[in-house]
């Protein structure tokens, strides 16, 4: 076994997800390197952490068998605790259990999740570990706040050591129904681990239900009208908190003149079309990325649209490489934009732009700047912060919003192009109606959705969640 953590400093306050915000990569030459993580939960939380004086518990995104342990650290005003990752951990934990089986079993199985013992066993000590890391690092009393699918049995062992402490857990995620969920081999054992929590908050309020429903089912467990459940002589409770993203410090980005001189030269690099559509994405089969160039793709053969109207800009975040559904992906997107290309595109001049790539954020400003049309399809997505990205970006109320009804988004940007991405023909004429919207209706539904976001930015959520944790619940 490894030797022992030094003691390390005590916080009020440790936030525990699998991932730290930054990422540690080592160049062929050995040079290790620190760079922002990939997607929306590091988003969301990196501000918050900010604002709030505490810990955060996650993994360095590399691997290592040796003995060596990565000490804590301070990264732009926050206190990071690296948790070290072994290959075979990587591989059961993280790819297995946590992207082959969890992911896909509660994004609606569109992709088939694999049950193996194995991953279950590496799960349950990875979770063990982190459990025991948030223990050592906790104030008397200190609030702990648990995020993401990967940990969902830390709330119950912690729990078990450290009595004292307030638990909040976050599902970034959707949770799906007991037709879905009653799959799990281990459907119990996850349960109890999130009832471990006096808070286990939710995306949308239909996720806080399928959780209240399947306690009562599965454990037998009374739950009230309020959502609180009776598990064990204590009382739980569980809502919906829809999480949402820092609006002021982005739109500050996109209101730089730098940003908006990158943004003409975007649009100027891929040939001044009169529309930009855009998809911004982690490279996954959640995301519907198929189905909008498909789309596209039609549009441009039946000559309703030219190159010259319209030209598509998708950028595509390498994600989970290793992940067989993954790779997959990657051969059908890069083949698909291939096709369009090669049928629509001339020298110098593609119908497409497609960049497997991660961007810092002042150039992700500048891409949600240059567009037009942001194209968010997910066949399934707990929130997408993308959508509320492209908002905050556009301060001057124009572009549109097409979004699928599929993300947790949808429930709250109304005014959004709402689509069905399964329905082909549905996506073809919202990317069309798109196009030809009027500036005025453009700018009217533009402005409500901004209105609405300024009211709910990442803040609003964190403090409504964490004044929620406070709470002592009266039995
Ligand atoms: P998910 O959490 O599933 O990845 P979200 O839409 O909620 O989906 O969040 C994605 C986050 O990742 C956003 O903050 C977005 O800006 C960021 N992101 C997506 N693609 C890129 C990219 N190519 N480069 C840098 N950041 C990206
Ligand atoms: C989603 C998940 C997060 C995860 C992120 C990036 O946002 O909810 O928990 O961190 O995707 O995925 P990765 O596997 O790279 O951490």
């Amino acid at each position: 076994d490894k030797p022992k953590r030094r003691p390390a400093m005590k916080s009020a306050f440790v936030v525990v997800a699998n991932r730290l915000p930054v990422d540690q990569t080592t160049d062929p030459d050995g040079t290790v390197r620190w760079r922002r993580s990939p997607g929306g939960l590091v988003t969301a939380l990196e501000p918050v952490m900010r604002a709030n004086k505490g810990a955060w518990i996650g993994w360095s995104g590399s691997s290592d068998d040796g003995d060596e342990r990565q000490e804590p650290f301070d990264e732009a005003g926050m206190h990071l605790i690296p948790m070290q990752l072994t290959s075979d951990d990587v591989e059961e934990y993280y790819e297995g259990f946590s992207n082959g089986t969890l992911w896909p079993l509660y994004h609606d199985v569109i992709a088939q999740p694999v049950f193996h013992r194995e991953w279950w066993d590496a799960y349950t000590k990875v979770n063990e570990r982190f459990a025991r890391a948030a223990a050592e690092v906790a104030d008397e009393g200190a609030v702990v706040w648990v995020h993401d699918y990967q940990l969902q049995l830390v709330p119950e062992m912690l729990r078990a050591l450290r009595p004292d402490l307030r638990i909040g857990f976050f599902l970034h995620i959707p949770f799906p129904p007991n037709e879905l969920f009653a799959r799990l081999p281990w459907r119990r054992q996850i349960l109890r681990g999130l009832l471990g929590a006096d808070l286990v908050g939710f995306q949308r309020p239909g996720a806080a239900a399928n959780f209240l429903r399947l306690t009562r089912r599965m454990l037998g467990h009374q739950t009230q009208a309020d959502r609180a459940i009776l598990a064990d002589g204590r009382i739980v409770r569980a809502g919906a908190f829809p999480i949402s993203i820092d609006m002021a410090e982005l739109e500050e980005i996109a209101r730089r003149p730098e940003t908006e001189a990158r943004a003409q030269e975007i649009r100027d690099e891929i040939g001044n079309p009169d529309k930009v559509f855009l998809g911004i994405d982690r490279l996954d089969y959640t995301k519907g990325i198929g189905e909008r160039i498909k789309a596209f793709f039609e549009l441009l053969n039946e000559g309703e649209l030219s190159p010259e109207e319209a030209t598509f800009l998708q950028v595509a975040t390498p994600s989970r490489e290793r992940v067989e559904e993954y790779k997959a992906l990657r051969n059908d997107v890069e083949l698909l934009v291939g096709r369009v290309n090669g049928a629509h595109g001339r020298i110098g001049r593609p119908a497409m732009t497609y960049l497997h790539n991660s961007f810092v954020r002042t150039e992700l400003a500048a891409l949600y700047r240059a567009a037009d049309v942001m194209v968010v399809t997910p066949l399934r997505d707990g929130m997408n912060l993308v959508a509320k990205e492209f908002i905050a970006c556009r301060y001057d109320n124009t572009g549109t919003l097409i979004l699928s009804e599929f993300a947790g988004a949808a429930d709250e940007l109304r005014q959004a192009l709402l689509v069905n991405p399964y329905d082909v023909d549905g996506l073809k004429q919202a990317l069309l109606q798109a196009v030809r919207v009027e500036p005025r209706e453009a700018s009217r539904k533009m402005r409500a959705m901004r209105r609405y976001l300024a009211e709910h930015d990442v803040d609003r959520w964190a403090n409504t969640f964490l004044e929620k944790l406070a709470g002592r619940p009266e039995l």
